[in-house]
């Protein structure tokens, strides 16, 4: 792969195959949506964010995130925590996932997450994440990597900071999402603090934040240097970004839409795997929010969308969409 935008990528020892990765979305990246998007071009995929602390309690519920689909060879579990010593209580469970790469989540910004010292409010105490890196690090060979946002707010923005100590830790690989814990997820994501992380740094860089579109992430690419993109919320509803991706990094020409019947297709796909691997009662209820998000922007979509709303079982939801593809 010789394109200089969509390359390999290498984290420690392991290689790769391509640098456009799935964000982890918590409520989101489950093993049925991951699969799909491998199906449709992800290079590399990660978890939900996985508490350390439940994984120390031996919840079952939390073990299951750690799961891989049946076509996942690789696989990135993203933990979270407030310091070193619940992460090394955690490594045994999180060993037997035999997870690729083991991140970091210093972004999270839930009131919840922080309050306990966790997610975002890491970036507050840098010097932590470079006990937490050490530590994991000295207990596996698997690569550590972590993911982090600019800053805690626009007057604290430290990220130069927190990653010098994240690479003193031992860290492979720097995730980040250009906005502070306190601008959420809203308004732009400043691109221009990657091109600076990766110009400061030899490790890998992932740029995170605004890629919504293929030419987003080729934007992304070219202005900043990062080695590869993070797709979040844009992947969500749409797979099909990954493809549209790589097609768009080796042509640079324009992309034709997506067709209902195979947003509709696909879409029943998710269905499908979500309630192999969860049960159908778990599927159809937990999919909802997933399913819309497939036909968003379409016309009459809002009528499609209340009809998803109010399915019950998986013959709701296959006569649903059967409509769309007589
Ligand atoms: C619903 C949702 C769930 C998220 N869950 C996680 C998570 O579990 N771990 C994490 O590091 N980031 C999480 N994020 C942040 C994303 O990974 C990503 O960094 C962020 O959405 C910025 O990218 P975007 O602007 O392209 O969506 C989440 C974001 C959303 C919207």
């Amino acid at each position: 792969m010789e394109n200089p935008l969509y390359h390999t990528v290498k984290i420690g020892n392991v290689i790769i195959p391509g640098n456009l990765f799935l964000a982890p979305l918590a409520g989101f990246t489950d093993k049925a949506f991951r699969s799909i998007c491998l199906t449709h071009g992800a290079s590399f995929t990660y978890s939900e964010m996985v508490s350390a602390e439940a994984l120390s309690r031996d919840s079952e519920k939390t073990r299951l995130l750690m799961e891989r689909a049946d076509n996942e060879k690789l696989l990135g579990i993203q933990i979270f925590m407030s310091e070193e010593d619940t992460a090394r209580r955690a490594i045994p469970e999180i060993l037997k996932a035999n997870p690729t790469v083991i991140d970091i989540n210093c972004g999270c910004p839930v009131p919840k997450v922080v309050k306990n010292g966790a997610g975002a409010a890491l970036m507050k105490k840098p010097k932590t994440i470079e006990k937490i890196v050490k530590l994991l690090t000295n207990e596996t060979d698997i690569p550590i990597t972590v993911k982090f946002r600019s800053g805690w707010d626009l007057n604290s923005v430290n990220f130069l900071e927190f990653a010098d100590y994240a690479i003193r830790g031992g860290a492979s690989l720097l995730t980040m999402h250009a906005r502070t814990r306190s601008q959420g997820y809203s308004g732009e994501a400043n691109w221009e603090l990657l091109r600076e992380l990766k110009n400061n740094f030899n490790v890998p860089v992932i740029g995170s934040g605004n890629i919504f579109t293929p030419r987003d992430a080729m934007g992304m690419l070219k202005e900043t240097g990062v080695d590869g993109v993070l797709f979040a919320r844009g992947a969500i509803g749409n797979p099909f970004i990954f493809n549209r991706t790589i097609e768009l990094l080796k042509t640079g020409e324009e992309l034709q839409e997506i067709d209902l019947k195979v947003k509709i297709i696909t879409a029943l796909d998710h269905l499908n795997l979500t309630a192999g691997y969860k049960g159908e009662d778990t599927a159809c209820r937990e999919i909802k929010k997933q399913l819309c998000s497939y036909t968003k922007g379409e016309p009459g979509s809002a009528a499609l969308r209340n009809k998803i709303v109010h399915a019950k079982n998986m013959e709701d939801y296959r006569d649903i969409f059967k409509e769309y593809l007589a």
